[in-house]
């Protein structure tokens, strides 16, 4: 476990269960108990906004799991920087990684105090695995680096994951420049994995969806359209196929492949 420890004061406002937090609204989404009435309400009504909110959340999970599995057996990728880990939930980073690859090393970043509770008890692997937890924001790559090499070898490649946590930068707080700073850590040959909440898919009950988690949390939804998303690879290479919905990256099946969804994704590799 890598990080500072909060003051008393810091870790009672950050533990606030009254207003719904992303990671906890995500885990009643996915099925989950780790999560308070705040959150419920929340998804109760993100639901109503938008009925595919299950669905897409499915479809995202299993976007991770597919491009983890990609990485490690088609790629040799053996280090994932997972940012924006959420709850433990099926098909964990570490846990598609190793079985790939038992010495794969996994570190973990999220800055909700719940989500650390549960990752130093479940987010763990056998060695040679190894498997890291660092309480950080995005929106300070510069710790997260830092921690990070406690654990992962930057000087071989990385995967940087930034599975559905960019909609959670505004573009005040820099999200391309802090893209672009964790890839220039990672050596060639790295990849950088993102999905994010679309503005131009199921537009209006996607605005809706937002307009009504934003009234409630203190995290606020920044919906992006395709180009926008597109962006965040800009100077990387793509791999096929491309940015698009996260049900359609190499899906396993037609079923997976049909899941109604309102999320962007791809995968791209550092070649310079
Ligand atoms: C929607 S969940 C996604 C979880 C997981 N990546 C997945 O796709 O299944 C978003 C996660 O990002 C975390 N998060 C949101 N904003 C963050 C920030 N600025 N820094 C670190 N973590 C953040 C939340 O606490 C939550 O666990």
């Amino acid at each position: 476990m890598t990080g500072e420890s909060p003051n008393g004061e810091e870790l009672l406002r950050r533990l606030s269960t009254a207003v719904p937090h992303p990671a906890r609204v995500y885990d009643v989404w996915l099925g989950g108990k780790d999560n308070y009435p705040a959150d419920r309400a929340a998804a109760a009504a993100g639901l109503e906004a938008f009925p595919s909110t299950i669905q897409s959340v499915r479809a995202n999970r299993a976007f991770l799991a597919r491009a983890v599995e990609y990485l490690a057996a088609a790629e040799g990728v053996r280090q994932f920087l997972d940012i924006g880990t959420g709850l433990p939930s099926a098909n964990n980073t570490h846990e598609v990684a190793q079985k790939v690859a038992e010495e794969a090393r996994v570190v973990y970043v999220d800055n909700d105090p719940v989500v650390m509770l549960h990752a130093q008890a479940l987010l763990t692997s056998a060695a040679p695995g190894v498997t890291d937890y660092i309480e950080a924001d995005l929106r300070d790559p510069r710790k997260i680096l830092a921690d990070a090499a406690l654990t992962l070898d930057f000087t071989q490649p990385v995967a940087i994951m930034l599975i559905a946590i960019l909609h959670f930068i505004s573009d005040d707080d820099y999200p391309y420049e802090i893209v672009n700073s964790l890839m220039d850590a990672v050596p060639p040959g790295s990849f950088l994995v993102v999905s994010h909440l679309a503005s131009d898919i199921f537009p209006e009950e996607l605005a809706a969806f937002a307009r009504d988690f934003n009234a409630r949390s203190s995290e606020k939804v920044i919906l992006r359209n395709r180009d926008e998303v597109a962006r965040f690879f800009t100077g990387l290479d793509l791999v096929e196929p491309g940015v698009v919905e996260v049900s359609k990256w190499r899906p396993r099946s037609e079923l997976e492949s049909a899941a109604a969804n309102a999320v962007w994704c791809g995968v791209a590799r550092k070649t310079a």
